[in-house]
């Protein structure tokens, strides 16, 4: 029932998504992982436009290998090519795509530009991360967890870092999964409120408790630790700045044992080793880093699979 409600639907943020949707995701993208030859024809003939403003290595891999996977294809285009609101109003770019192709998938600055492309284009639009949020990732960190942990409700991640892009859909998709999220960051750096707040009141209906704070006791007894850059893409200016204020925020061994021996150490990726994550922590037997890495894949099958709706 669940995925049928998805076809069709835009994945800008996963507060637009109920539990039970995000939960039929994870489903089948288990399902798609487990099982990759029944859904290799499954997009047949159909297109998927990628646009990046900024780099990316998992996010275009994925998303160009997840199509081929499914029988379908995907066009990169960067916005070195044209950059939408720039050469071309993003009504029109909108319009235009409805034409051609059946989803696209952006990552850009601005979020509002996600969001403005999904409202003005008929196809499935789908949020390759933007400076607020990084959904996918979201995604494959939980099904991640489930692999891990078999019942996700009522287990706590605790993300350290900055309170940024991913900080935000860990706890967008935790509130809706019924995880406990705390994300722990220096003075400053804290999550943005509207989102802490949005995610508070949709933990109500999972019994989620989403918690804010500076202290790094809140890594104990977690089940998962979670960190990411300390200077985001478009932040390199300030990247020296922040290392600086974050140096005590590093995931070591020291931060790994006051967690306890059944954490997992988790990382979107991509890592800067030696600042937010040693290397004796990212190579650990605890680290599932390129687990998450490879869910990327079988996630974000699983969301053009049901958005494009084919299943
Ligand atoms: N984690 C992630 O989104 O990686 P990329 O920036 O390489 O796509
Ligand atoms: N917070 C990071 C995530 C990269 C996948 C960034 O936005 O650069």
């Amino acid at each position: 029932m669940s995925l049928e409600s998805l076809a069709g639907r835009d994945l800008v943020s996963l507060l637009d998504f109920s539990p039970g949707e995000i939960r039929a995701i994870l489903t089948l993208a288990a399902e798609a992982k487990a099982n990759p030859g029944h859904y290799a024809r499954a997009l047949d003939g159909k297109t998927l436009f990628l646009y990046f403003e900024k780099p990316s290595l998992r996010t275009r891999v994925t998303f160009e290998a997840g199509m081929t996977q499914l029988g379908g294809h995907a066009i990169y285009y960067s916005a070195s090519d044209g950059k939408i609101g720039v050469r071309e109003s993003v009504e029109d770019v909108a319009r235009n795509l409805d034409r051609w192709v059946d989803a696209a998938m952006c990552r850009t600055f601005r979020h509002e530009l996600v969001a403005d492309l999904a409202r003005l284009s008929g196809i499935p639009v789908i949020n390759g991360l933007t400076d607020r949020l990084h959904p996918c990732q979201a995604l494959a960190d939980y099904m991640t967890m489930a692999e891990v942990e078999e019942e996700l409700a009522g287990k706590r991640l605790v993300y350290v870092g900055d309170g940024n892009n991913v900080a935000h859909s860990l706890m967008e998709a935790g509130a809706k999964l019924g995880v406990h999220v705390s994300v722990v960051t220096p003075e400053g750096f804290a999550p943005l409120d509207e989102v802490v707040r949005a995610c508070r009141d949709a933990a109500r209906e999972t019994g989620a408790t989403i918690t804010v704070g500076t202290d790094l006791s809140l890594v104990e007894g977690a089940d998962a630790v979670y960190t990411d850059v300390w200077a985001s893409m478009g932040q390199e200016s300030e990247a020296e700045a922040r290392r600086r204020v974050f140096l005590p925020y590093q995931v070591n061994a020291a931060l790994m044992r006051r967690a306890g021996p059944d954490a997992v150490f988790m990382h979107c990726l991509p890592a800067h080793r030696g600042d937010e994550v040693t290397d004796e922590v990212a190579d650990s037997p605890q680290s599932v880093i390129f687990e998450q890495a490879e869910n990327r894949l079988h996630a974000q099958k699983a969301v053009l699979l049901a958005l494009i709706g084919t299943v």
